[in-house]
């Protein structure tokens, strides 16, 4: 299916992002926005974004993805005892956290090399299934890992990687004044700095 010129795009992405080549607008109109509105998220809404992860791809279908979610008051002011300052003064506005560890082990106990990798490709679904559900995410790698290893009591095979914020995206007023100039879409590299060319000889 090819899409004509611009067609599906939010307008508010196209400033900074120029597709050309017919890419659905799903991926295109993903932007990790640090502005949420006050939204308490449903039960169906957060496991629709686990259930996305779910189906994601891996070596030898292991499924290395694991997930500590936090939806309650209780549980997220866990998670931010260990999520570093700067993201805290945003992140606090999010509806829920998700962190997303994977687990280094083969069921017969080797190492899987393939589950960070692995565990990218969950994360990707969930940031699109939220975004399909009207929701907002993004990803933190500012976070104390080893506190939150003590404070979860994750065991050494798991390896948090992300927390996620997810919430329903709001406006600038709902955000910190220092963010304002930085939350917009992103831009993004063009495929000729991407495609590597090579010789076949
Ligand atoms: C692994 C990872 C770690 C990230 N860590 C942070 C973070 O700690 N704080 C933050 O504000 N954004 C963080 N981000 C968000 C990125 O800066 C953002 O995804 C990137 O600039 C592209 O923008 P977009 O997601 O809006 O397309 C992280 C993203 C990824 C994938």
């Amino acid at each position: 299916m090819s899409h004509t010129m611009n067609e599906g795009y939010h307008d508010e992405v196209l400033q900074a992002r120029q597709p050309q080549h017919g890419v659905d607008p799903l991926f295109v109109n993903r932007w990790s926005t640090r502005a949420f509105q006050p939204y308490t998220i449903s039960q169906q809404e957060l496991y629709a974004l686990l259930e996305a992860a779910q189906y994601a791809p891996s070596a030898n279908n292991m499924q290395p993805w694991r997930f500590f979610v936090a939806a309650t008051e209780q549980e997220k002011t866990l998670f931010q005892s260990f999520i570093m300052p700067r993201n805290l003064v945003w992140c606090k506005n999010a509806s829920a956290y998700i962190l997303l560890a994977s687990d280094s082990l083969t069921p017969d106990g080797n190492e899987n090399r393939m589950h960070a990798f692995d565990t990218g490709a969950a994360w990707q679904s969930i940031a699109l299934q939220a975004n399909m559900l009207g929701l907002s995410t993004r990803a933190m790698g500012g976070f104390e890992k080893a506190a939150a290893i003590e404070k979860l009591a994750i065991p050494s095979n798991l390896h948090p990687q992300i927390v996620i914020a997810v919430g329903k995206p709001g406006s600038l007023e709902q955000l910190d004044e220092s963010f304002h100039p930085m939350n917009k879409p992103t831009p993004r590299k063009s495929l000729d700095e991407l495609i590597v060319p090579y010789e076949v000889k």
